[in-house]
C-alpha cells in the first residue's frame, strides 16, 4: 500500500486515452479492501465489468456498497488492492483521475438546482473552456425534450441523467 499522504490530483495529470470500442473488460478490481479512516468494511473484493454491461452491487443497510463504489470512484482510498480501466492502473484516492478515466459516481443525492432548467443547470456547471451544455445530449438524448424543464420537475432518471 502507498503511504496516505496526500489526496491532491497533479496539476499536470494526464487524460486517460479515449474508449475505442473494444469488447473485453473495462474495470477490473481485485483483492480491493476499503473502509471508512481505520474501520475496515469490505475486503477480498475482485469484479470485473465489461463493455456495456451493467452489475448490481446487492445487500443490506450497512453491507458496505456505497463505501466500495467511493473507493472505486476515488473518493475514499483503498486499503488493499487494485483497480484498473482499460488496463491502466488507477492510483488510490484519486477521484479526479479516476473520473477522468471515466468512473462517474451518480449518487442518489443529485445536487440540481431545482429550479434552474436542465440547460442552465448545465451552464452552471460546465466549466468555462469545457464542452458546450448542448454536447451533453450526445450522451444523454432524452434531456433534449426537456430541456428548458425546471430540474425539479423531472423524474428521479431524469434527474440523474442530468
Ligand atoms: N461517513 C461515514 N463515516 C464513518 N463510517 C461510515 C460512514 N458512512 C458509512 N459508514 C459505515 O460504513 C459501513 C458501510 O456503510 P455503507 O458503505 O454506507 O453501506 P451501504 O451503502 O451498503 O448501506 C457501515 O458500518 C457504516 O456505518
Ligand atoms: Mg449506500
Amino acid at each position: 500500500m502507498t503511504s496516505p499522504t496526500t489526496t491532491t490530483e497533479p496539476a499536470d495529470a494526464a487524460a486517460a486515452p479515449a474508449y475505442d470500442g473494444a469488447p473485453g473488460p473495462r474495470l477490473v478490481c481485485r483483492g480491493l479492501a476499503g473502509g471508512r479512516g481505520s474501520n475496515a468494511v469490505f475486503r477480498d473484493v475482485d469484479l470485473t465489468v465489461g463493455a456495456g454491461e451493467v452489475l448490481a452491487l446487492l445487500g443490506p443497510n450497512g453491507a458496505g456498497k456505497s463505501t466500495l463504489l467511493l473507493t472505486l470512484a476515488g473518493l475514499l482510498r483503498a486499503q488493499s488492492g487494485d483497480v484498473a480501466v482499460d488496463g491502466e492502473p488507477l492510483r488510490p484516492g484519486r477521484a479526479t483521475a479516476a473520473n477522468r478515466a471515466g468512473i462517474v459516481l451518480v449518487p442518489d443525492n443529485r445536487a440540481l438546482f431545482t429550479g434552474l432548467t436542465v440547460e442552465e443547470n448545465l451552464r452552471v456547471a460546465a466549466p468555462r473552456r469545457g464542452p458546450k451544455p448542448r454536447s451533453m445530449l450526445e450522451t444523454f438524448p432524452d434531456l433534449e425534450k426537456r430541456w428548458r424543464v425546471p430540474a425539479g420537475a423531472l423524474s428521479g432518471g431524469e434527474q440523474q441523467m442530468l
